[in-house]
C-alpha cells in the first residue's frame, strides 16, 4: 500500500440503506454475523478476492485491502429508511430469507437498526401500503427532510464518512426527459415546482445525498442517477455515484455466458429468460409500469455483447425476451430459465438450457458490501461521477448515452475494468495480462 494516494480510512463509515426489505437485511445480518466470526463473506471482491499487482517475478497476489487503504467490517455502521416501519430484526424474519439461527445472534444490533420514515410516492410503487412516510410540501422539501436525516445520522452516530444505497423497491419507469433531467437547473426548479410526474422520491434520495457529501449508488433499474443532471451535480459537489441495478442472478449468467458464444465466432438466434420469483420485489415487479423499468434495463446486456454491427452474419437477427413471473410460492428463491438458441458451422442450430435456482438476496448482499466499499474508496482516492469500475457488480452499467457511450456488459472486460482501478488507486500500473 506504499504506493497509494488515497486517503485513509480513518473513523467510522455509515452505510445509509434505502429501502430495509430482503436484500438490505440479508446484507446487513451478514455483515453483523461476520464481524463476530459466525459467517464468511461469500461472494464478496472485496472481502475475498486477490488481485495481482506487479509483473513477471515481482508479481503478488493481494487482498485489496494491502493494495489500496480500506475500512474493515468492524467500521460500519449502519442506518436505514422504509415505507414500514419494521426494524431490521423484523424485517429480517419477516423476509424469509435467512434462517432464524442465522439472525439471531445479532439481534439486538438489529433490533437497533429502526427505519426512518420514507421519501416515498405512492404513485411510483402503487402496491406498497406502509405509513412509516414523510409528509412533504414538494419534492424539493422531500430533499431537505432527507438531508436533515443523513445530517442527523452523521451526528448521532459520529461516523466519519457516509454513503448513500438505494436497496429499496424498482419504482416506475421515469423516461430520462431533457426537460426536466438535462441540467441541474433544470432538475431543482422540476423539485421546486413538485413536478411529481418526472421526480421520483430516488431522485430526491440522490440528491440529498450528493448534497450532503455522500456518494450514492443505485442497486435498483431506476434511471435516477442515470441522467445529465445528476452527472452535473457529482461533478459540482465531487462526489462519486454509481448505477444501476445489482447483478445478480440471471442477467450475471447471461453476462459470463454470452461471452462464451461471442468468442467462439458461434451464431445466436435467440435467448429467452424466463423466471419465477415470490418476494415482494416480485410483488412490486407485477405492475407492468415497474416491471417497464426492469425490462428497458435488462435487455441491453446482450446487445453489447453479442454486436450486430461487429458480426452481422452471427448476430444481426436475434430474438431476445426478458420475462419476470410473480409466483409467491417460491418467496426469495427465484428459479431463472435461460433457453438459448445458437447456430454453428453451416448454420446448424443448437440449444442452450440453463437452469438456475438461486437465492436474489444471497447474490445481492455482497454486491451491497461492495458497492458500499468502493464507492467510498473511490470518494478517498479524488473520484467522482460515474464510476465505470463499478460495472462488474452492476446489470446496467451507466454510460454517457448522450455521446453514445457504449456500456461495457461483458462479465470478464468489467473485471479488468475493476481490477485495474484498484491497482491504479494502489499506485501499480493497469494491464490486461490475464490473470
Ligand atoms: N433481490 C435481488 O437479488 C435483487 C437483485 C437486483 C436488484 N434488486 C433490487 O433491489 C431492490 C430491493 O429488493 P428486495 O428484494 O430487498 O425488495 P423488498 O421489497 O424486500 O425491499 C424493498 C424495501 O424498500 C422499501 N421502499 C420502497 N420504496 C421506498 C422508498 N421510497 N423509501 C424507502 N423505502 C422504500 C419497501 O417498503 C421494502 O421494504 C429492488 O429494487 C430490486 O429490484 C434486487
Amino acid at each position: 500500500m506504499a504506493n497509494s494516494t488515497v486517503k485513509p480510512a480513518t473513523g467510522k463509515l455509515g452505510i445509509m440503506v434505502v429501502g430495509l426489505g430482503a436484500v438490505s437485511t440479508t446484507f446487513i445480518t451478514g455483515v453483523l454475523m461476520t464481524r463476530k466470526g459466525l459467517a464468511k463473506p461469500v461472494g464478496s471482491m472485496t472481502q475475498l478476492d486477490k488481485i495481482r499487482v506487479g509483473r513477471g517475478a515481482d508479481k503478488k497476489y493481494l487482498p485489496y485491502k494491502d493494495i489500496v487503504p480500506m475500512p474493515t467490517l468492524d467500521d460500519l455502521v449502519f442506518a436505514a429508511w422504509d415505507v414500514f416501519p419494521a426494524n431490521a430484526y423484523e424485517s429480517a424474519i419477516n423476509a424469509e430469507v435467512l434462517k432464524e439461527k442465522d439472525i439471531d445472534p445479532v439481534k439486538d444490533e438489529l433490533m437497533a437498526i429502526k427505519p426512518m420514515k420514507a421519501a416515498f410516492d405512492r404513485n411510483y410503487a402503487k402496491r406498497l401500503d406502509g405509513n412509516n412516510v414523510k409528509q412533504c410540501r414538494d419534492r424539493w422539501d422531500m430533499t431537505e427532510q432527507i438531508r436533515e436525516d443523513i445530517r442527523n445520522f452523521k451526528r448521532e452516530s459520529g461516523v466519519d464518512r457516509v454513503v448513500v444505497l438505494w436497496a429499496a423497491s424498482t419504482e416506475i419507469y421515469v423516461a430520462p426527459d431533457m426537460k426536466y433531467h438535462g441540467t441541474l437547473a433544470d432538475l431543482e426548479a422540476a423539485m421546486k415546482a413538485d413536478r411529481t410526474d418526472v421526480i421520483a422520491p430516488s431522485m430526491c434520495y440522490a440528491y440529498a445525498a450528493l448534497m450532503e457529501d455522500a456518494p450514492f449508488v443505485m442497486g435498483a433499474p431506476n434511471t435516477t442517477v442515470d441522467i445529465p443532471a445528476m452527472w452535473e451535480l457529482a461533478e459540482k459537489t465531487h462526489m462519486p455515484i454509481a448505477g444501476k441495478y445489482f447483478k445478480t442472478g440471471q442477467t450475471l449468467v447471461k453476462s459470463g455466458f454470452a461471452p462464451i458464444i461471442g468468442t467462439r465466432m458461434l451464431g445466436l438466434n435467440g435467448w429467452f429468460s424466463t423466471n419465477i420469483l415470490g418476494n415482494r420485489d416480485g410483488l412490486v415487479l407485477d405492475e407492468p409500469a415497474n416491471f417497464r423499468t426492469k425490462e428497458v434495463s435488462k435487455l441491453s446486456t446482450l446487445e453489447s455483447i453479442l454486436v450486430a454491427d461487429n458480426q452481422p452474419d452471427l448476430y444481426s437477427d436475434y430474438y431476445h425476451k426478458v420475462r419476470i413471473n410473480y409466483y409467491p410460492p417460491r418467496n426469495d428463491n427465484k428459479e431463472g430459465w435461460d433457453n438459448i438458441d445458437i447456430f454453428g458451422w453451416m448454420g446448424y442450430p443448437m440449444q442452450i438450457k440453463i437452469d438456475f435456482l438461486c437465492r436474489d438476496s444471497i447474490l445481492a448482499a455482497p454486491l451491497c458490501l461492495d458497492l458500499a466499499l468502493l464507492i467510498d474508496l473511490a470518494r478517498r482516492a479524488g473520484r467522482c461521477g460515474t464510476q465505470r469500475f463499478l460495472s462488474f457488480f452492476l446489470k446496467s452499467p451507466m454510460h454517457d448515452y448522450t455521446q453514445n457511450e457504449i456500456p461495457v456488459n461483458h462479465l470478464f472486460q468489467q473485471y479488468v475494468m475493476l481490477k485495474n482501478a484498484i491497482r491504479e488507486m494502489g499506485g501499480y500500473e493497469a494491464d490486461e495480462e490475464i490473470d
